[in-house]
């Protein structure tokens, strides 16, 4: 662990800054800490030019929004990254050189070898390794594993299928935007241009809106997903494969999960074990036709879990498939890196 680490465990009121703090992340980070009640000495709102001047509300007062410069990170005990990859490249050194750690949200280091890719309910234990930067992985990859690994660490994933139902709101703040133009517009018979995605978003479903690679034919998104889960698990033979879809949905990702387990586990096993896991919410109302939904996963902190069934097309009992639903903004980003933060306090 580094000095600063040792330095911000001693301080039991750090200062906090929030690098994209006006954006669909850093909106999240802020209610985070709120709601938390994380102990702070002060919070510091970065983010680009275009917002600096403008005030944002915490705990009652406002907060003036400060452009993000390698001079606004001095001070800083805890710097929260969501302000992209680009300036998390550019600045999260210069966060670590100022004697803060950071935790990350954009992918610019989660797959880096010194830097510890962490969701606390599975390798808490992985934050100690850090050398000043700790990465919060992919949306997805947080929202599949957290309710698998109950179960990795029961039956042992040998093989994982995973079919993602993915929000506007993954895509940042002007997507959720354009999501509602665009059914604004379609509704009332108006041409709309796309700006941010690269498809009509209403009532349409699109192939993830990250660039593909012509060799394996898989996108970005679906990369990310595969080799963090296999990072976080520290399984890095897992066979994992990934089809990644953008719905017209504002925000919480659905995921399809399948899974081959080394042991047999029944759905009811998997039941039990998933309803005193950490961070998972059994909901699987079979009677009821009663699931996880984006509805239903809107901001709360859980994952919720369901459709959890035996998958006949494997008659050995290995095979379970699953259903959940995950606000990517809060436990997919925001509340997995407060949790991260509050760790090390701890
Ligand atoms: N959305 C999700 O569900 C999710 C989940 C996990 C991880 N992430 C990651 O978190 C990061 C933020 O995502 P988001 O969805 O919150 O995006 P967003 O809504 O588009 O917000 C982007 C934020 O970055 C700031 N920013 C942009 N350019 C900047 C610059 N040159 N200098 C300083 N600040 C700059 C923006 O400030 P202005 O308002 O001033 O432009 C805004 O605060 C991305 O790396 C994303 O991959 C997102």
């Amino acid at each position: 662990m580094s000095s600063a680490a040792e330095t911000i465990r001693n301080k039991k009121m750090p200062v906090v800054a929030i690098a994209g703090a006006t954006g669909a992340v850093g909106v999240e980070l802020m209610a985070c800490l709120e709601q938390r009640k994380f102990p702070l000495a002060e919070l510091r709102l970065l983010a680009s030019a275009r917002s600096a001047g403008k005030t944002m509300k915490f705990r009652g007062s406002d907060i003036a929004v400060r452009e993000l410069t390698d001079g606004s990170l001095d001070g800083v005990d805890v710097a929260l990254f969501s302000a992209g990859g680009a300036q998390s490249k550019r600045f999260a050194p210069v966060a670590v050189r100022a004697g803060a750690v950071v935790v990350d949200n954009s992918s610019a280091f989660r797959m880096s070898h010194d830097v510890p890719l962490v969701i606390p309910e599975i390798n808490a234990s992985a934050i100690a390794q850090h050398k000043g930067i700790i990465a919060n992985p992919n949306c997805v990859a947080i929202v599949a594993a957290t309710p698998l690994w109950p179960i990795h660490q029961r039956a042992r994933i040998k093989r994982l299928v995973m079919s993602t139902y993915q929000a506007a709101s993954g895509a940042g703040a002007a997507a959720m935007e354009e999501l509602g133009e665009s059914t604004r517009a379609f509704l009332e018979g108006r041409a709309f241009q796309p700006k941010v995605l690269p498809h009509p978003y209403a009532f349409n479903v699109f192939s993830h809106n990250t660039k593909v690679d012509p060799e394996t034919g898989y996108n970005e998104e679906e990369i990310k997903v595969m080799n963090e889960t296999r990072k976080i698990f520290g399984e890095p033979s897992l066979r994992v494969t990934a089809t990644c879809v953008r719905v017209p949905v504002l925000r919480a990702h659905c995921i399809a999960l399948n899974i081959e387990l080394e042991t047999p586990l029944t759905p009811a096993e998997a039941r039990a074990l998933l309803a005193s896991a950490p961070g998972v919410r059994v909901v699987d109302e079979l009677e009821r036709n009663y699931f996880p939904m984006p509805v239903d996963a809107t901001g709360i902190d859980e994952v919720l879990v369901g459709r959890i069934r035996r998958d006949l097309s494997d008659p050995t009992g290995h095979s379970l498939s699953l259903f959940v639903a995950g606000d990517q903004l809060r436990k997919g980003a925001a509340l997995n890196a407060v949790q991260i933060a509050e760790r090390l306090l701890s």
